[in-house]
């Protein structure tokens, strides 16, 4: 009962996630988008601060739209005006839940690995939550430290620390664990800096034009630069959420050069389509991209199995062990009824418990638990190395199932 409970609230809360999380990515890529195509309005009144200094025409679902951007702000300020932060609010909180509802409450299966390191629970949590808050700190002292003032100086330290903290989380946590942190770290700065700086931003602005002020361009300032580097953080961040279905990625022996490698493209491909909103596209930047992708993809192609699985000669291997290999390490989950408490079904539909259903599955049992040792999740069932070679041999030579 309480796994059926658990998989529901998660069930819930990915969907609220994925929900709210495509308000607020949507929004702000339009945000963005807009921002760069605005044209100088028509009756352009100059400089005056009051004025509109870009518009914009659009025709979507049927209506024509016209968005005016002010220079600072209208003489008046409408009754109501829009602000976007629930989105980001709320994809945190989801995203912050979920982490704790899967990784956390399950962090046996899902966040250690005792190969990687054998962490008790507590301390796989405490290390996870001191990455993610450590690293708001840390870059909130960053941002505001006189190094803040030099925006290529700090996108370079920043870069510098994110590979870091790819590399540390994958000495600690199995390599799902690890890449979801490197994306709770990104996640949580985007949403820092839209409380932290963006909104408190806005608020200054809106007050100073209601007391017939002049603002304080250190708030716009400041503002910008976070909101260009969420910008920048998206894609990687976007890229790690759906990273747990890729094995062959996190599984890799050098998973966080993948990570940093993708991360890169994902950034550099984002730099790409803003530069092609301004109409000042670089063809290299895309291209650096591509080739940051191409050089992940190259890392973690199978070339072998990993040393150690390796069967250099394999011995004759007969299905009727690997059935009971299977039958020992894999069916306590991958069966309909899983007896592996925390377990109502079997994960992603991959039955095990019959000659035929292990054969049907050959290829990806094979890539799971041989080529990137993710299964069983966290070595729960405590497969040994000599019963991955086994299931290896088994594989080369045919996978029959007779
Ligand atoms: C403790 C429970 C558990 C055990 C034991 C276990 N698995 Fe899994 N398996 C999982 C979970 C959880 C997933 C889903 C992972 C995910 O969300 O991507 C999974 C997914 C898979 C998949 C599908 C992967 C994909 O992305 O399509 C295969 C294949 C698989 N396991 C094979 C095995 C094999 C082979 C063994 C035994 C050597 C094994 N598993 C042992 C829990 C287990």
């Amino acid at each position: 009962m309480h796994a059926y409970v658990h998989e529901w609230v998660s069930l819930l809360l990915r969907w609220t996630h994925v929900i709210v999380g495509i308000a607020w990515i949507g929004a702000s890529f339009y945000f963005i988008w807009l921002d760069n195509h605005l044209k100088p309005p028509a009756s352009d009144r100059g400089d005056d601060p009051r004025s509109v200094g870009g518009e914009l025409w659009a025709i979507h679902g049927g209506g024509i739209y016209h968005a005016q951007k002010y220079r600072l702000a209208p003489q008046v300020l409408p009754v109501t005006l829009h602000w976007f932060k629930w989105e980001a609010y709320w994809t945190w909180i989801t995203g912050f839940a979920l982490l704790v509802v899967l990784y956390y409450a399950n962090a046996e299966v899902y966040l250690i690995d005792p190969a990687v390191r054998a962490l008790s629970p507590g301390q796989a949590v405490g290390i996870g939550l001191a990455a993610i808050f450590g690293g708001l700190v840390v870059y909130e002292g960053l941002c505001r430290s006189p190094l803040g003032r030099n925006d290529r100086a700090l996108a370079l330290v920043l870069a510098v620390l994110l590979v870091g903290a790819a590399w540390g989380l994958t000495q600690v946590f199995s390599g799902r664990g690890a890449f979801i942190h490197f994306g709770a770290i990104l996640g949580t700065l985007m949403a820092g800096n839209v409380a932290n700086v963006i909104i408190p931003g806005q608020r200054a602005l809106v007050r100073a034009v209601t007391e017939g002020r002049a603002p304080d361009p250190a708030y716009a300032a400041r503002a910008k630069q976070r909101s260009v580097h969420n910008t920048y953080f998206t894609l990687p961040a976007v890229f790690t959420m759906i990273s747990g279905h890729y094995a062959t990625v996190y599984g890799h022996a050098q998973a966080w050069v993948a990570l940093v490698l993708i991360a890169a493209a994902g950034a550099l491909i984002r730099v790409w389509f803003v530069q092609r909103h301004k109409q000042q596209a670089h063809a290299a930047v895309l291209i650096a991209g591509i080739v940051a992708l191409a050089a992940s993809a190259a890392l973690v192609a199978p070339r072998s199995a990993p040393p150690g699985t390796r069967s250099t000669n394999p011995p004759a291997a007969k299905f009727g062990d690997v059935r009971a290999v299977i039958a020992q390490r894999c069916v306590s989950c991958h069966a309909e009824k899983p007896t592996q408490t925390g377990f109502t079904a079997a994960p992603k539909g991959v039955l095990l418990d019959s000659a035929e259903l292990i054969g049907r599955h050959a290829v990806q049992s094979h890539q799971q638990s041989v080529l990137t040792r993710v299964m069983p999740p966290g070595n729960l069932t405590g497969m040994t190395d000599e019963e991955r070679r086994l299931l290896d041999a088994w594989f080369r030579s045919g996978a029959k199932i007779d």
